[in-house]
Formats: C-alpha cells, sequence, structure tokens
C-alpha cells in the first residue's frame, strides 16, 4: 500500500468552505464506487506492515507474534551476553483470503542484559530514525518511486512488560520515553498467567498510573470513528493488555486449543477470561491495523520530517529582511549562507595552519641556536683543553731537558772523580 493512495482513504469534507454549493444529482452518475476502486487498487497493491517486539531476553515475544499471526516464524534464538542490544529483523509475506501482507518483524535481542543503558536507548531510537531518514530521503529526491520504496518505518512496538506484579521496571519507563514521539506503543504485560488475578488488576493500575505521571504517551485506540468509538474507548481503559502465547495445541473436552498445559489447569489463549490475548489481536490486527499505519505517517512521520526540514534550513514562512521567501529562495538563502560558513572555516582553516607553521618554526630556529651555541661552548672547552695538554707537554720538555742536564752533569762529575782516584793511586 501507499500512502498516497491510502491517504485518500481518509480526506474529509470540509463543511466550512465558502463558495462551495450542494447539488442534487438527477440520476446514477457512479463515482459512488470510488471506495471499491480504492480498496481495489490497496488490495491489489498488498500492505506493509511492520511491528518492533521490544523486551527482555526470554519474556515471551517470538511466542506472542507466532499466537497472533497464528503460524510459526523462524526466530534466532539470543543469549542474556549479547554485549550490546540488537535488532533482528525477518520479512514474510503472508496472505489472507485475497490480501496479502507484507509483515517485517523486528525482534529485540539482548534488551536488558547490559550495564550501559544510555547505548540501548540511543540504538533503538536510532534505529526508528533511520527508517523515517530512508523515506524521507526518496521524499525528496525529484524522481519519487513510492511504489518500489520499501517502507521500512515501524508501525508499531509491541512493549513488554515483565509480569513482577509490582510496578514496570525503570529501564522500561526510560526506554518507552525515549521512543513515544517516534513509534505508536503498545505496552503488554507478557506471562500473564504467571500473576494472580487480584495482583493483575493493580499491576495495571500502577503502570498506567507510573506512565502518566513520567508523561511517557503510548498510544490510544483512536475514538473519532464512529464505527469503533465504543469498543476502542473500552479498550483503552484494559490497557496494558496482560497476554498469554501459546501455539501448543492441547485437548480440552473434544476441541484442540491453544493452551498453556500446567499441573493444576489449562491456560487457554483464546479465552477471554483467562487473558487479554483476544483483545489484543482484536484491537492490534483486526480494528486498528490502518490506524497504525496511517498514524506512523501522519504523527511520527510527519514530526520526524518537519525536524529534519527545519534542521535542513527549510521553513513554510521563513523570511529575510521582512521579504517572504519560497521553498527555492529558502534554498538558495541557505545555500550562500552555508557557502560563506565553509569559506569562514576554511579561512580560520587556513590561518590555524600557518600559525602552526609558523609555531613550528620558530621552535626549530630556537632550536638550532641552542645547538649553535652547544657547539661553540664545545669548541671553546676543546681549545682550553688542548692549550692545557700543550701546557703540560712544554713543562714536561722542560723537565726532561733538565733532568737530561742533570744527568750529564753527574756523569761528568762521576767522570771526574775516578780521574783524580786514578791519579792518586798512581802516586
Ligand atoms: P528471546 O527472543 O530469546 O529474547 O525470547 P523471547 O522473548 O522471544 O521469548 P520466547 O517466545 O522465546 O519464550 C521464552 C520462553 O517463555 C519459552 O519457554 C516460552 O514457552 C515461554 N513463554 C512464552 N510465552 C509465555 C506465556 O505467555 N506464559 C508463560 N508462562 N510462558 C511463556
Ligand atoms: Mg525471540
Amino acid at each position: 500500500m501507499t500512502i498516497d493512495s491510502s491517504s485518500l482513504l481518509c480526506s474529509k469534507f470540509n463543511n466550512h468552505e465558502k463558495n462551495i454549493r450542494s447539488l442534487k444529482l438527477n440520476g446514477h452518475v457512479g463515482f459512488d464506487t470510488l471506495p471499491d476502486q480504492i480498496v481495489a487498487k490497496n488490495v491489489s497493491d498488498g500492505f506493509t506492515f511492520n511491528v518492533l517486539c521490544l523486551g527482555e531476553t526470554g519474556i515471551g515475544k517470538s511466542t506472542l507474534i507466532d499466537t497472533l499471526f497464528n503460524t510459526k516464524f523462524d526466530w534466532e534464538s539470543s543469549s542474556h551476553f549479547e554485549p550490546k542490544v540488537r535488532l533482528n529483523k525477518t520479512t514474510y509475506d503472508l496472505q489472507e483470503s485475497n490480501v496479502r501482507l507484507k509483515l517485517s518483524i523486528v525482534e529485540s535481542v539482548g534488551f536488558g542484559d547490559q550495564i550501559d543503558k544510555e547505548e540501548t536507548y540511543k540504538i533503538l531510537s536510532d534505529y526508528l530514525d533511520n527508517q523515517f531518514e530512508a523515506y524521507l530521503q526518496e521524499e525528496l529526491k525529484i524522481k519519487r518511486n513510492f511504489a518500489i520504496l520499501n517502507d521500512t518505518r515501524i508501525h508499531a512496538c509491541l512493549y513488554f512488560i515483565s509480569p513482577t506484579g509490582h510496578t514496570i521496571k525503570s529501564l522500561d519507563l526510560i526506554t518507552m520515553k525515549k521512543i513515544d514521539q517516534k513509534v505508536n506503543i503498545i505496552p503488554i504485560i507478557a506471562k500473564a498467567d504467571t500473576i494472580a488475578k487480584n495482583e493483575l488488576l493493580k499491576f495495571k493500575q500502577r503502570i498506567m498510573q507510573d506512565l502518566i505521571a513520567n508523561q511517557v504517551k503510548i498510544y490510544q485506540f483512536p475514538i473519532d470513528d464512529e464505527t469503533v468509538v465504543e469498543l476502542n474507548a473500552s479498550m483503552n481503559s484494559h490497557l496494558p493488555f496482560a497476554v498469554v502465547g501459546s501455539s501448543d495445541l492441547i485437548k480440552v473436552g473434544n476441541k484442540q486449543v491453544r493452551a498453556r498445559q500446567y499441573p493444576w489447569g489449562v491456560v487457554i489463549v483464546d479465552n477471554e477470561s483467562h487473558s487479554d490475548f483476544v483483545k489484543l489481536r482484536e484491537m492490534f490486527l483486526r480494528t486498528n491495523m490502518y490506524d497504525l499505519i496511517e498514524k506512523t505517517h501522519l504523527k511520527h512521520y510527519e514530526l520526524y520530517r518537519r525536524n529534519r526540514l527545519v534542521e535542513m534550513g527549510f521553513a513554510d514562512c521563513s523570511s529575510v529582511n521582512g521579504k517572504v521567501l519560497s521553498i527555492s529562495e529558502t534554498y538558495e538563502a541557505k545555500h550562500t549562507e552555508l557557502k560563506a560558513e565553509i569559506q569562514k572555516k576554511e579561512d580560520e582553516i587556513k590561518e590555524a595552519f600557518v600559525a602552526k607553521v609558523k609555531a613550528k618554526e620558530a621552535e626549530l630556529k630556537e632550536a638550532e641556536k641552542e645547538l649553535h651555541e652547544k657547539f661553540v661552548m664545545l669548541k671553546k672547552q676543546h681549545a682550553e683543553q688542548k692549550e692545557r695538554v700543550e701546557e703540560k707537554k712544554r713543562i714536561l720538555d722542560e723537565e726532561m731537558k733538565e733532568f737530561q742536564r742533570r744527568k750529564f752533569s753527574l756523569e761528568q762529575s762521576r767522570i771526574h772523580s775516578l780521574g783524580t782516584l786514578k791519579s792518586a793511586k798512581k802516586k
């Protein structure tokens, strides 16, 4: 289904428009087949429905989806040791009568098992934004092709709350708060068979009180359509639905029913006094599926689109110097503004670069100067050392000469004494 054609379905008469006269037709014209034409077109196009199942590991997400769609999907088993939360998406082609449904189920893996919860919120929020962004990018193209665009925007988030019977966990409250502007949240109490009936009522009340106190906006079944106003209004008061899931067939009486078998009895999935499963299926798939798709487009995507366009510099009534600008003029003005900004940034980078080069140059010069001074000092030290060595050599030479001179005179005096001794002996 393309939203463009489906939005025709919800176009309404504006009775306050002036210059419109009511005329009576004289016979059958044929435009009363328009609703049938729209239905035929949508049926031939098929429908897309994307569901996000968010809840702690092992809370019963896969089982409930199997139970809701009365089939067995392929599920990946997950552990409690995921380093960070992941989203696992699987897409199926389903058909009921002549209606084809492309169903995508995105299941959280490892939700609530990490210490760093901030990262978890970011992963979830980014995922929802990324789907909007992909749609927006297609919408902004000059040549748009919504027929082939794979609409991956999440239409509903089934938020599984643990059946503690106490209060809703802060992780659940914060997570819902972080994504409530991006997706239709339908909170459900999982494994409702593990909680006593009288406790369940109080638990539901406490959850709703906590959601209201923290201004968490959950999906409300619409009450503006008179065909479903009564049903939806009464169902809104049953939120959050407390559900039981099971695909196991158990014989009760002479009938095979989907149920969970316990030593003390059987919890039948389709029994309204056992759980709210029937209410959930009725509200989620049978009465409000189209509203979920439409709200995603008209409310959540619209908000994302508006914020992104404002971020890009577009505004419906932007003006410069009092002059109201068209979208192309706004684009041109933004383009010029961005160009000037880029130029300014470029100049700043250049300036910073030149300053850095200069600082490095000065640093190098200083180092060179220091090196030169060191060289001069070493040269001076060397010359002084050389002088000292030469002085020592000169002194040694003189001492040597003195020694030679003394040695010579000693030898002379020894020869002279020997001569005197010999002549004395002769005598
Ligand atoms: P992960 O994908 O691994 O996070 O688990 P999950 O949230 O998809 O849970 P799954 O449907 O695999 O169910 C986990 C266990 O809970 C299974 O043993 C189910 O039989 C059981 N379970 C599912 N739904 C219910 C329920 O409504 N009540 C009870 N008591 N057990 C349930
Ligand atoms: Mg699962």
